[in-house]
């Protein structure tokens, strides 16, 4: 009988999903860049007054609540935007609606793992075009006119920052396929690329509401494109990919602007404060517009990840990442938590993660 690794799709003979889960639920999880100073309240008083009896019906087949919503929030139309399970299902379509087997996808390395990965499961040809040593993004090098799909993500998760607008706008106008732009941390770097990729009429400019907005526990995203793009994304995403709380919630979360703004406004001070503090104790931290740093280790980066772990704090280890051997990235987080972090790297790195 034909054994199921034989009947395995044939894309995933050399493919592993990035693994993100931490088993240990006491854990301070300082290496997924999610939220840590909390839940929207709004969203916890929706918890309060959702008619919970309700869900025995389906939730509407598109979100259209939460697409009119975003659409009104950004001045776009609902028919310019496509909701999401996480914008990880959007990175995961647009692969699905767009490629075929042995078209090339490219995009500037290091950055987000799971691009390439959405790609590689719908036979795309992959090519990762290394940034320059400053992480500055070379569209020269980028640009590929058998290029079907690009992704790049502004501001870059894991070097933490912007990469130059006009580079970026050049290969939105000269690609010649679709460019996703992945905008993932545009909420804390105070600046976003929708207008250019609006123009364009055939990039997509994707969102989440998992970091700023608190909510990676329910899963939603968005992207905003051309309608005809957003047709196309349409075709081969789930129907009620959303379910109904998560809708009402992401709406909420919309509407409580001032929260994001106080969140967003704590976020960089205590990532500051993080990195004053890792820069006394040796580590090399680079500038950072996200919720996040990245950071070269002092000792070897993989070792004081497993060190660090195994004393109950993840943080992300990108040693296998172009340019950045012995680097990790750490989200910031409330001080408290910054403090253990501090305390548990200096009593490593006195006794020894070398
Ligand atoms: C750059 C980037 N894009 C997308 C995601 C996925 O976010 P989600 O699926 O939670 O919306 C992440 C998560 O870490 C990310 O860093």
């Amino acid at each position: 009988m034909t054994s199921i690794g034989e009947l395995r799709r044939r894309t995933l003979e050399s493919l592993t999903r990035p693994s993100y889960s931490i088993a240990r639920k006491d854990m301070i999880l300082l290496n997924d860049n999610a939220n840590l100073f909390g839940v929207n309240p709004a969203v916890e008083e929706l918890a309060r007054s959702f008619d919970f009896a309700r869900l025995w019906a389906y939730p509407s087949e598109n979100s259209d609540e939460l697409r009119e919503r975003i659409a009104t929030e950004f001045g776009f139309s609902a028919e310019e935007v496509i909701v999401g399970n996480g914008s990880d299902e959007l990175l995961d379509i647009t692969s699905k609606a767009f490629i075929n087997p042995g078209d090339k996808f490219c995009e500037p390395a290091p950055t987000f793992s799971m691009y390439k990965f959405y790609a590689s499961i719908n036979f795309a040809e992959v090519c990762e075009k290394v940034i320059r040593p400053d992480f500055s993004l070379d569209p020269d090098a980028l640009l590929d006119e058998r290029a079907k799909l690009y992704a790049i993500c502004q501001p870059n998760n894991p070097t933490a920052n912007l990469f130059d607008a006009r580079a970026v706008k050049r290969v939105l106008s000269e690609a010649p396929g679709i460019v996703l732009i992945d905008e993932a941390y545009a909420d804390f770097a105070g600046s976003n690329m929708m207008g250019p990729v609006m123009n364009s009429g055939r990039s997509i400019d994707i969102r989440t509401f998992s970091k700023a907005y608190g909510l990676a526990g329910l899963r939603a995203g968005f992207a905003i494109s051309s309608k005809a793009v957003i047709d196309e994304l349409r075709r081969v995403r789930t129907p009620f990919g959303l379910n109904s709380f998560t809708e009402a919630a992401a709406i909420r979360a919309l509407d409580n602007k001032q929260w994001i703004s106080e969140t967003v406004a704590k976020v960089k001070s205590e990532r500051d404060f993080l990195a004053s503090e890792l820069r006394k104790r040796g580590f090399t931290v680079y500038p950072s517009v996200c919720n996040f740093l990245l950071c070269k280790s002092p000792v070897p980066g993989p070792a004081l990840v497993a060190a660090l772990r195994s004393e109950g704090v993840a943080i992300r280890d990108l040693n296998s990442f172009p340019l950045l051997e012995n680097h990790v990235r750490i989200t910031a987080a409330p001080r408290p938590m910054l403090l253990t972090l501090l305390e548990k790297i200096d009593h490593l790195t006195a006794g020894g993660a070398r």
